[in-house]
C-alpha cells in the first residue's frame, strides 16, 4: 500500500524509532513531524501534551498516513489509547514495546525505567510490565536536564558525562536491578554514555527495535505494507530550529535527510480532535 506512515515525536527523539523502522521496514515511506519548538513535552499537564499531540496528528493525516507511530513516550503514556480509539488507522505506542523487550532481557525481574518527569509519574511503563508479569519489581526515575540536553546537541564530551552521571545518581547501584528501560525516545542517542555510568552489569533497553517489529507485524496481518520500487524519499518536518534538527538527524540516521521543512502547527480548539 503507497501511503506513508507517520512517526511523531516532540524533538528529535523519535527518530531513534524512526531509525529502526527505516531498517526493518526499508520500503516504506515515512513522514516524521518533531515538535521541536515545544519541546520538551515531558514537564507540560496532561492536557497540553494531549492537544499538543492532536495538532501533530491533525497535521499528519493530511498526509494520508496508513499508520501512525506515537514515537514519544510523554505523549504515548497520555494519548495513546484515546488516539486508538479515535483513528481508523492503526496507531503504536512505545511503551508496551519497551516494556516486552525489557521483561525478555531481565533475569531478576527487577527493572528500572527512565523518563520524562510526565512518563514516570502516569507510571505506565509500571503498569505495562506489572500486566505482562505481577512480580516484577520497577524502579522509576524522572530525568528533566537529559532531553534539553539532547535536543541543544551535547551528546558527547565531559558535560555531557557530568550532566548523566549527575542525573542518574539515584539509581546507580541499586540492589538487583538488572535491566534499565531507555523510557524516553531521546535517550538511544545518549545510550553509550548511560551504559558507562551504569556499568556493563546493567542491559540498557531502547523500544525502537520492539516497536518497529510491532509496525511490521501489523502491516504485513493487514497487507497492507509498501511495494516501492525504489527507496521512497521521506519527508522530515520540526516545527522549531531547522539546522538544530538537521544535526542530530544526520549523526543518528544512516541516509542523509533529503527534505526537511520547517511547519507551524494550527492550534485547534479544546472542543475539537
Ligand atoms: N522523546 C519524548 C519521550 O519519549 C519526549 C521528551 C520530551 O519532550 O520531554 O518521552
Amino acid at each position: 500500500m503507497q501511503q506513508p506512515i507517520g512517526v511523531i515525536d516532540s524533538g528529535v527523539g523519535g527518530l531513534t524509532v524512526a531509525r529502526e523502522l527505516m531498517r526493518q521496514l526499508p520500503k516504506e515511506k515515512y513522514i516524521y513531524l518533531g515538535d521541536t519548538r515545544r519541546c520538551p513535552y515531558g514537564p507540560r499537564p496532561k492536557e497540553e501534551v494531549k492537544r499538543y499531540t492532536w495538532e501533530m496528528v491533525h497535521y499528519l493525516l493530511e498526509k494520508n498516513i496508513k499508520m501512525l507511530i506515537v514515537a514519544c513516550n510523554t505523549a504515548t503514556a497520555y494519548t495513546l489509547t484515546e488516539l486508538q480509539n479515535e483513528l481508523d488507522i492503526p496507531v503504536i505506542g512505545v511503551i508496551e514495546p519497551g516494556a516486552r523487550a525489557a521483561i525478555s532481557s531481565s533475569q531478576r525481574k527487577n527493572i528500572g525505567v527512565i523518563g520524562t518527569e510526565g512518563t514516570i509519574q502516569s507510571k505506565a511503563y509500571s503498569k505495562a510490565l506489572k500486566e505482562i508479569d505481577s512480580s516484577i519489581l520497577v524502579e522509576g526515575l524522572a530525568c528533566p536536564p537529559l532531553v534539553p540536553m539532547i535536543e541543544n546537541g551535547i551528546l558527547h564530551g565531559e558535560e555531557a558525562k557530568a550532566i548523566v552521571k549527575r542525573t542518574l545518581a539515584p539509581l546507580k547501584g541499586k540492589q538487583g536491578l538488572d535491566t534499565l528501560i531507555l523510557g524516553c525516545t531521546h535517550y538511544p542517542i545518549i545510550k553509550d554514555l548511560v551504559q558507562a555510568e551504569m556499568g556493563t552489569h546493567i542491559q540498557v533497553i531502547s523500544s525502537g527495535e520492539e516497536t518497529a517489529r510491532e509496525a511490521s507485524l501489523i502491516l504485513a496481518y493487514n497487507k497492507s505494507l509498501a511495494k516501492w520500487e525504489e527507496s521512497p524519499v521521506h519527508e522530515f518536518y520540526s516545527t522549531g530550529d531547522i539546522e538544530k534538527f538537521r544535526s542530530v538527524a544526520d549523526q543518528w540516521l544512516d541516509h542523509p535527510v533529503q527534505l526537511l521543512e520547517l511547519v507551524n502547527l494550527h492550534p485547534m480548539p479544546s472542543s475539537v480532535k
